[in-house]
């Protein structure tokens, strides 16, 4: 294979790490805004919450943006093992003088492990929550809705695994953040949006996100668990 045809290749790859990666950050936030309903307490939160997973599981659009987000996790799965294995593969060993974090920040060099964590947080998830909202024998609420902020409360609040949850979330959140950090303004390279006039502002975006978001997704687990 010809040298620009590899480069090309790697381009290519690096180009849909990064859409699948910012289709996912827009899956988070509305992820997020949905999650956040489990704030709202007593009865009717609990009617709010499972009307809402109700739609979320049954409506026709909502469902292929669905399968894009399956299909983007794996995909940048993938495509993130063979871009960390092509860069382990060029990086130049054995220099006398090589410091590596005077020239790059650490998330950048550990986005193959922080993105293994977030995956295998993702399989943990959705086997807690997303299965059983559609395969699993959970009970229904005084509307007929399959009770999902039920199963959700119990995750955390458990008696012997709620703390084992709850810290476990809060971990995950923060490899999500790790990973945003470096992963939303890369993305934003990737694509080509960054120039010397956009750099700024996508540097501060990115970590503001980073930051702000996983802060969120982590306060959720830490407020039931709180005020169980
Ligand atoms: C920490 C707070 C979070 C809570 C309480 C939470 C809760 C839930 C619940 C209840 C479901 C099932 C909903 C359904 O199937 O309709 C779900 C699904 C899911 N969650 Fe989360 N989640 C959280 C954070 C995250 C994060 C940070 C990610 C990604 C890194 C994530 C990825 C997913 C995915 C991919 C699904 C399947 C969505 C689909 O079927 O369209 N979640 N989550």
């Amino acid at each position: 294979m010809s040298k620009s045809a590899l480069l090309k290749s790697s381009l290519a790859k690096k180009y849909w790490m990064a859409a699948t990666g910012l289709f996912l950050c827009v899956f988070l936030l509305g992820h997020l805004a949905g999650n956040l309903q489990l704030f709202a307490g007593g009865e009717e939160g609990q009617l709010q919450f499972n009307a809402y997973a109700k739609f979320m599981t049954t409506n026709p659009a909502v469902k292929i943006l669905s399968y894009l987000t399956y299909f983007s996790i794996l995909f940048h799965a993938i495509d993130g093992v063979f871009l960390t294995r092509a860069n382990m593969k060029a990086r130049p060993k054995g220099y006398a003088y090589s410091r590596p974090s005077a020239n790059s920040h650490w998330t950048s060099r550990n986005m193959g492990i922080l993105g293994t964590i977030v995956l295998v947080f993702i399989v943990v998830h959705m086997s807690n929550f997303w299965y059983e909202m559609h395969w699993g024998e959970i009970g229904v609420d005084a509307a007929g809705n399959k009770d999902l902020h039920t199963v959700v409360m119990a995750a955390f609040t458990d008696p012997s695994i709620g703390i084992v949850y709850t810290i476990g979330y809060v971990l995950a959140m923060l490899a999500v953040g790790f990973h945003l950090f470096h992963g939303v303004k890369s993305a934003f390279s990737s694509i080509g949006l960054k120039t010397p006039k956009t750099e700024q502002a996508i540097k501060v975006a990115g970590y503001a996100f980073a930051i702000i978001i996983p802060a969120l997704f982590a306060s959720i687990p830490i407020y039931i668990y709180a005020t169980q």
